[in-house]
């Protein structure tokens, strides 16, 4: 049968609509492991980079996870935030070492190319089909609610809204980790910038959710970090 038609004897039947199922499900787990692999494969570039540290990307999406969540995110966005959350610094393979290993303050023209990461994050992911939606977050994690961000200048709700809740949880983790020319900052200061930025460069919504979970976090943050919350708080 090169159609793929089912035999008019056999239509209606229970055996020919399980077959069907069956095919549907098969293909479904298909493309999920394949989208998974992608994730992997990605994530081991970062690795190799050395822009990723699994303790990071992975706190990263159960984060953004619970924010998601609890912003009421419908499940195809929640599967982009994954995505997005793991992947958003993708970009960075595309800027030279000598800019993302400057341990001091980079100068305008470092700085600009250090911004193009969002760009080219989106240039890679978009042509995967499946992370298109995925890409353009990405794109958009480093605009601010108030318009001053990058690359486009997006405010408030024209910034998709995944975009907006990895760059609270990023914002925040770069704060509390460490790194190796820098310590990194006590919860309790990591929070009042959080909050003194909250409604200029974050989503307020975003920093509300995001902060009443946290606190309850912070250990397993600062096992990481190799401090402990009690010194840090
Ligand atoms: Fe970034």
């Amino acid at each position: 049968m090169l159609t793929g038609q089912i035999p008019a004897s056999m239509e209606g039947s229970p055996s020919s609509g399980a077959l069907e199922s069956l095919r549907i499900k098969q293909l479904e787990e298909q493309a999920s492991a394949l989208r998974n692999s992608v994730i992997c494969a990605f994530n081991q570039l970062l690795d190799l980079k050395d822009l990723n540290t699994g303790v990071h990307s992975t706190r990263l999406a159960e984060w953004g996870m619970r924010v998601g969540q609890e912003l009421g995110l419908e499940e195809a966005e929640l599967q982009n935030l994954e995505v997005a959350a793991l992947l958003h610094d993708i970009g960075k393979v595309g800027v030279p070492d000598s800019i993302l290993r400057k341990p001091g303050r980079l100068d305008p023209d470092e700085y600009a190319l250090m911004k193009k990461h969002s760009e080219y994050g989106w240039a890679v992911l978009r042509m995967l089909p499946g992370f298109e939606r995925a890409a353009l977050d990405i794109l958009h994690h480093h605009e601010s609610f108030d318009g001053k961000g990058y690359p486009a200048g997006l405010q408030a709700a024209e910034i998709p809204v995944v975009s907006r809740i990895v760059c609270v949880i990023d914002a925040f983790d770069a704060m509390v980790s460490s790194r190796p020319y820098r310590k990194g900052l006590p919860y309790e200061e990591a929070v009042r910038r959080l909050n003194e930025a909250s409604g200029t460069q974050f989503d307020p919504d975003v920093v509300r959710s995001f902060l009443s979970f946290a606190q309850a976090e912070m250990s397993t943050v600062f096992a990481a970090a190799g401090t402990s919350v009690s010194s840090a708080l």
